[in-house]
């Protein structure tokens, strides 16, 4: 699928403004071409490019058209947003801000098995020690990782065992930092590991996972509750 362009970045804007990303909702031309400058004609044009892109889904409701923003276009907003505000702001987008939290403990399951443990060998060099440490990340982080592109980090893909499929798992190298708190920030070793998005979690997408060949809770002597920062590479 295309891109987001970014002459459709005020339209998305506005169908979000309008209640869009959560609900299908009935969208003149007029009032969207009045709101973003376009001629009602180039904005019906826009949601016909928008929809082909996939970044919109178009109902008929009566005589008219209700629209809602699909998660795909939400996504290319929310990446758009983090680079637009680490633009504006001279903010580095690299660096993700979250509290150590539990799971459920599966993922112990999943990073020992072989078909992902063998790709992370052979992919990254390392064996993963089995889990995923869990970080609750603060609203501004959440966007920065969705704002992650597809392209960036490496990816393993999914396999089967004959019983069942995996998903995918992609994987950005990072280093993990308890956050300076009453200590200086040299007290706090850096550790290196992956933040890892899943193509099935059962997680919302403000819970980062982070993988590494050694126990993070350790290394990086953190535990639950403890305030962290992830600089991504
Ligand atoms: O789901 P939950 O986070 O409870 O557990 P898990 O993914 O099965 O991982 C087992 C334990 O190891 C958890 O306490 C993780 O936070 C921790 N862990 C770690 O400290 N470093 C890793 N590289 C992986 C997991």
């Amino acid at each position: 699928m295309a891109p987001l362009k970014t002459h459709h970045l005020l339209t998305l804007a506005y169908l979000l403004s309008a209640g869009c990303g959560s609900a299908h909702v009935a969208v003149t031309t007029s009032a969207l071409g009045k709101a973003v400058g376009l001629s009602q004609q180039a904005a019906s044009a826009h949601l016909a490019e928008l929809e082909r892109d996939g970044m919109i889904r178009r109902t008929a409701s009566g005589r008219g058209r209700r629209i809602r923003v699909t998660d795909r276009g939400y996504a290319e907003m929310a990446r758009m947003s983090s680079l637009l505000r680490a633009a504006v702001e001279g903010e580095s987008r690299r660096v993700l801000r979250g509290t150590v939290v539990s799971g459920v403990g599966e993922g112990a399951y999943y990073m020992s098995l072989p078909g992902y443990v063998e790709q992370f060998r052979a992919l990254l060099g390392m064996v993963p020690y089995p889990g995923t440490l869990n970080v609750r990340l603060d609203p501004d982080s959440t966007g920065m990782v969705l704002a992650l592109g597809a392209s960036e980090g490496t990816l393993v893909r999914g396999f089967a065992d004959g019983r069942r499929t995996y998903g995918w798992v992609r994987c950005y190298g990072a280093l993990l930092q308890a956050a300076p708190g009453g200590k200086t920030p040299g007290d706090h070793a850096a550790v290196r590991c992956h933040l890892i998005r899943l193509e099935r979690t059962h997680h919302d997408t403000s819970i980062a996972e982070l993988v590494a060949p050694q126990n993070l809770r350790e290394s990086a002597s953190v535990a639950d509750g403890s305030k962290v920062a992830i600089t991504l590479d």
